[in-house]
């Protein structure tokens, strides 16, 4: 395809907006069939659905999150309905028609005075993650608490504190759940010359119960973290500030995003912080370089913790998604033009040995999923976006399965027809197995078609392609998803 047809394609996905949607797929005009034991349940994703405000474009990361919702009702059709989180930033633009809010990475206005005028108000778009918790479910964002939304009718709650354990703090985009526990893991940052984290493990009540803080040297990026029973785990993504970027994004010119780049200087490293006492923090540092955006999973054997990351040996900021400015087309080759994230197998003795890195898979890997109920234990394998050229990794167009109890096994892939994207994975389990089998639930994006599908795969046969094909509107990227199981609230 051309360069030109591809970044039609890409601009397509990344650009596509809807207000509300509630459509109704019938089984008839879904290839395939749903599987029954996905029947009763929905998936649920999250992502910017409206980065076109006002004849500017956001960077993805400041575009409002937009919740889908794909409910599979017994007859075997499935129901979409999409919803923005209405956050205060949502709303003032909304009812504005334009950019208001100063971002991470997008400023209102290419006339600096505005942006001072904008103020210091916060954007929060809630656009990263969705989580079921209980009765709610929980869209997370970096840079500010998680919103709360119905779990039936995903209308906006607002911000949830969890009965003020939350209050004022941002969280990572990302929580994490100790099934064995039921307790939801959420750590929130606080940056300055030196980096605070602090866990706190939500309980079934809404409680927090356990609260951990760690500081750590210098500044430390964060947008992920992975658990085991007696560790919390980060990334060492050492940061610097660039001064003189910083200064102008604070009088307009520039953003904040443009004014962090990561510390070469520093190798790859890995903190583990222990949830059982405060203060007790280990840094571990890596073989090689390792800047990890997202962690697999992570499990203790004997004096070890190991842990499945999605790393790059060396990482730059600046034109995720192919972003290249609020005046400008997304560029999707421009991800090509570093080195892709790899999936790493780390292994972390606890008694000073020095840490093993093992490469899993030559394929580029992000988005990584596994067995929803094996968070910090060992499971199977490893679900992931991934590309079918091995130099490089997103715009992804292909899902894979790495066998994590016999990696030389080659993995199993399955590619999108070329001009095709593909989203993040989520791996459902079936109830009744082992744990290995199950089914694989994507989003693939067909920008020149104009339209999107949800493919089912089993799990264990990707290769073979999807059994279930559920044809829908062109939908706006999506960062990450969750599958909801089968519950009876009503919901649709
Ligand atoms: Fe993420």
């Amino acid at each position: 395809m051309s360069k030109q047809k591809r970044q039609e394609a890409w601009n397509a996905c990344m650009g596509v907006s809807w207000d509300s949607l509630d459509e109704e797929i019938p089984s008839s005009s879904i290839g395939g069939t749903i599987p029954k034991s996905l029947r009763g349940g929905r998936l649920l994703s999250n992502g910017p659905g409206w980065t076109k405000i006002g004849g500017r474009t956001a960077h993805p990361f400041d575009g409002h999150g937009y919740i889908r919702s794909f409910f599979f009702d017994e007859k075997g059709s499935c129901h979409l309905r999409g919803r923005f989180v209405e956050t205060p930033s949502y709303k003032r633009e909304r009812a504005a028609g334009t950019l208001v809010v100063r971002g991470l990475a997008t400023n209102p206005s290419a006339q600096f005075w505005k942006n001072i005028k904008a103020g210091g108000e916060p954007r929060h778009v809630a656009n990263t993650t969705i989580v079921r918790w209980k009765d709610k479910l929980l869209a997370g964002w970096e840079g500010g608490a998680p919103y709360a939304l119905d779990a039936a009718t995903l209308a906006t709650q607002g911000e949830e504190h969890f009965g003020g354990a939350l209050a004022g703090q941002a969280t990572l985009a990302h929580l994490r759940h100790d099934a064995a526990a039921d307790r939801l893991v959420a750590c929130s940052p606080k940056m300055g010359r030196h980096t605070g984290f602090t866990f706190r493990e939500i309980n079934a009540e809404g409680k927090a119960v356990v609260e951990r803080t760690a500081q750590l040297s210098g500044m430390v990026f964060a947008h992920d973290f992975a658990i085991t029973p007696n560790w919390y785990i980060l990334g060492g993504n050492p940061l610097r500030l660039k001064v003189g970027e910083f200064l102008k994004s604070y009088m307009g010119f520039s953003t904040l995003f443009q004014a962090i780049a990561t510390d070469a200087s520093q190798g790859g490293a890995l903190y583990l912080i222990s949830r059982l006492r405060d203060g007790e923090v280990k840094k571990v540092d890596l073989p090689q370089g390792a800047w990890v955006i997202h962690f697999g999973n992570a499990f203790e054997r004997g004096e070890e913790v190991i842990v499945d990351a999605c790393a790059f040996q060396r990482f730059d900021f600046g034109g995720e998604f192919g972003y290249t400015g609020p005046d400008t087309s997304f560029d999707p080759t421009l991800p090509d033009q570093r080195e892709p994230q790899r999936l790493y197998r780390l292994s972390l003795p606890l008694d000073g040995r020095p840490a093993r890195c093992e490469q899993y898979t030559a394929y580029g890997i992000d988005f990584p999923r596994f067995h929803p109920d094996h968070e910090g234990r060992e499971t199977p394998a490893l679900y992931g976006a991934t590309r079918s050229d091995t130099r490089h990794s997103d715009p992804f167009d292909s899902v894979i399965r790495v066998d994590l109890c016999d990696p030389e096994r080659p993995a199993a892939l399955w590619s999108a027809p070329e001009d095709v994207f593909v989203g993040e994975p989520i791996f459902v389990p079936d109830v009744q197995g082992d744990g290995a089998q199950g089914h694989v639930l994507v989003l693939a994006s067909w920008g020149l078609a104009r339209k999107s599908e949800l493919l089912i795969f089993d799990a264990l046969r990707l290769g073979a392609g999807p059994v279930a094909t559920i044809p829908l509107p062109l939908l706006p990227i999506a960062f990450h998803g969750a599958w909801d199981p089968p519950k009876t609230d009503g919901r649709k």
